[in-house]
């Protein structure tokens, strides 16, 4: 099979998410690898997007952001006419564990959002749309068994379930109207802005003000991780030279169960296992996620290049450069709905 990965240049984009973690570190990533770009940031603004994340890029003349839903029509509409040629869409409710609590922002979003895109595209079929999507998708894999983009589609919980139903939507847009969709799953991400209710952030900023950290069942649940620098670079990668209509896995390949994050962590932080809490098990908790990401490689010429150990290390040290980031959100609304939702479960 010969692959044209000719390079497209995107000269007008559209991020959708970019207040969030993944978008605006993206979006600051985009600015230096296209220097000819102009980048337009919608976000919502929900509790997990912050101007904060994207405030150093004020005076950027080649950035603006918008303050939108990506459900809204006319908002959407309104934007893609503003000369857009490429739109990456990494707007989504993203926690599993405020999902199992109600899903309708996620089915709203995370499937109607995307819809809402596409039918603005069907009029405007220049545009390519890139769609963030996630390797939860695939649901779990067992010891051994990795998930390549042909692999069964059983997502097991709501956010999931909804993040599958995005992709199917823009793939169907693609077969029905021959729009240029483009599609990337990723595994697990950290690094700096990530918010305080995922694993990583939580349990180190949790490990600075010496509260335990708590682990779900038995620990022995396996992620790959991956810095989110590496996630831009394959995102861009895939805008540029991806085929349309196609998926691409993004992974560092680096696996490990949440007790090994855990013990790493207590490591980088000088603290001792007195900190970890056992505590009830996430609902219907996927054991592994293990993914296969040969075709990115192949087709695309992508690989991660930050250290696993090394990039942990940067981020614990950018969340003990930036507590005046995290603090407010965890003393205001992070533990206002922690201690809603999980009563007693994590001693403060
Ligand atoms: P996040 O929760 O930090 O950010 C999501 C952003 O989307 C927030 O800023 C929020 O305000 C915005 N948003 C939500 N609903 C919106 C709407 N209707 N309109 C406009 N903006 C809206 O999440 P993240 O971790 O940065 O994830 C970004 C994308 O990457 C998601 O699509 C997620 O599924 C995907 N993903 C995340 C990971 C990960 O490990 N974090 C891994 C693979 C894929
Ligand atoms: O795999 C990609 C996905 O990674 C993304 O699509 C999601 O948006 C993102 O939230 C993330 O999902 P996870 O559920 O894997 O991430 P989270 O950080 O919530 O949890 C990581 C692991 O740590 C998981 O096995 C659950 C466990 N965990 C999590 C929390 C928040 C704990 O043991 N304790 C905790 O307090």
């Amino acid at each position: 099979m010969s692959i044209d990965t000719s390079k497209r240049q995107p000269k007008n984009v559209l991020v959708t998410g970019a207040a969030g973690f993944i978008g605006s570190n993206l979006v600051h990533y985009l600015l230096k690898r296209w220097p000819d770009a102009s980048i337009v940031s919608l976000d919502a603004l929900t509790y997990a997007g912050n101007l904060a994340n994207l405030k150093d890029l004020d005076d950027v003349p080649r950035h603006r952001f918008v303050h939108g839903n990506i459900c809204d029509r006319e908002t959407v509409s309104t934007l893609l006419d503003q000369d857009i040629d490429t739109v990456i869409n990494a707007a989504a409710h993203t926690h599993v564990d405020r999902s199992l609590l109600g899903a309708d922002d996620f089915a709203g979003t995370n499937v109607g959002g995307v819809q809402v895109f596409l039918d603005a595209i069907k009029q405007r079929p220049h545009i390519r749309f890139v769609q963030i999507s996630t390797d939860e998708v695939y649901g779990s894999q067992a010891p051994g068994e990795d998930a390549d983009e042909n692999y069964r589609l059983t997502p097991r919980n709501p956010y999931s379930a909804t993040k599958t139903g995005g992709d199917l939507v823009a793939l169907a847009f693609h077969h029905s109207f021959d729009l240029d969709v483009v599609i990337t799953r990723c595994c697990n991400n950290y690094g700096p802005y990530q918010y305080p209710e995922k694993m990583i952030p939580l349990f180190i900023t949790n490990l600075f003000e010496n509260k335990q950290v708590p682990l779900y069942g038995d620990g022995l649940h396996a992620r790959q991780w991956i810095h989110v620098d590496d996630h831009s670079a394959a995102i861009a990668r895939v805008a540029e030279s991806g085929r349309s209509g196609e998926v691409y896995n993004i992974t560092s390949g680096k696996g490990m169960t949440n007790k090994e994050m855990t013990a790493k962590l207590l490591a980088i932080t000088g603290k001792d296992e007195s900190l970890i809490k056992y505590v009830t098990d996430r609902p219907g908790h996927d054991r592994r996620y293990a993914i296969d990401d040969r075709k990115i490689r192949t087709e695309l010429g992508w690989s991660p290049v930050v250290d696993f150990d090394e990039g942990i290390k940067q981020t614990v040290q950018w969340f003990v450069d930036h507590k005046s980031w995290w603090e407010p959100i965890k003393s205001g609304q992070y533990r206002k709905y922690y201690e809603e939702q999980y009563g007693k479960r994590v001693e403060q």
